[in-house]
């Protein structure tokens, strides 16, 4: 089964499904509200990382839960939506932004499910290629979607000062937001494939003159809303549960 997991803007799928099925699914790092979708012949569990009404802020989320929900369901493979504000001047508010790196600044976050065993993930390719090739052949508007990037995550909830904006352009990040880890690691601890769509909202702080809100996040995921669900229906209809990839073995390397 097909994982989505939700973020700034996408509170729930109810709008690209035919019968949605809500569930608390139990696991050992908490509950997690699920809701199961039908779309044409596909079934997707859908997360939404902040509720509805925006209610979880980006350091508080329980992403151990999340994923294990996400496992526990019998998903294979994740894609995940996040607001982003670009620090690339080339990614211009409203570009879509396959991510294929990162660099983790969170701080305060439980990083690993693997307190008592040793396992120490390759991370050359933190993302999935051969989710992120489906999604990028899915855009119909190739001149508003970037099949590569680094995103830098800060911890939050606030936003970045002007001289960690310039610090993170040194550091050759092109995007950054505050939930993209330890999602991406944990997907890949428990051997599902995972990628990640940003759409940049607005460009970092200092770069932009205006004093950066939350509102013109959320206004600029309101008006690329359909194009990211529009992609997004295409993808499902497009993955299929017969596949094999690296990401399904990680641990054996
Ligand atoms: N910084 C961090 N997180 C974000 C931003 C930003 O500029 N825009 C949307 N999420």
């Amino acid at each position: 089964m097909l994982g989505i997991i939700g973020g700034s803007g996408v509170y729930e799928l109810s709008d690209i499904a035919d019968a949605v099925e809500k569930k608390t699914v139990e696991t050992e790092y908490g509950s997690v509200e699920v809701s199961i979708l039908n779309i044409e012949s596909k079934k997707v569990a859908f997360i939404s990382r902040h509720l509805e009404g925006h209610k979880i802020p980006p350091h508080m989320i329980n992403y151990k839960a999340n994923i294990q929900a996400l496992k526990n369901l019998g998903v294979t493979q994740i894609i995940s939506t996040s607001a982003v504000g670009s620090i690339n001047l080339d990614m211009a508010p409203g570009s879509f932004v396959l991510v294929n790196n990162f660099l983790d600044f969170t701080v305060l976050r439980d990083k690993t499910f693997f307190d008592d065993e040793v396992h120490h993930l390759d991370m050359s390719e933190p993302y999935c290629p051969r989710l992120r090739e489906i999604i990028c052949s899915c855009m119909d508007d190739k001149e508003s979607i970037f099949d590569n990037g680094t995103y830098i995550c800060t911890e939050g909830p606030r936003f970045e000062t002007p001289a960690e904006i310039k610090m993170f352009q040194l550091f050759e990040g092109d995007v950054v937001g505050m939930t993209g880890l330890p999602e991406v690691v944990f997907a890949r601890e428990k051997e599902m494939c995972y990628q990640t769509i940003c759409l940049v909202t607005n460009f970092g702080t200092s770069i932009s003159e205006n004093i950066l809100t939350h509102d013109e996040v959320a206004e600029m995921m309101d008006v690329k809303k359909d194009v990211l669900l529009t992609l997004l229906h295409k993808v499902i209809l497009k993955l299929d549960d017969n596949f094999d990839c690296f990401c399904l073995h990680a641990l054996d390397y």
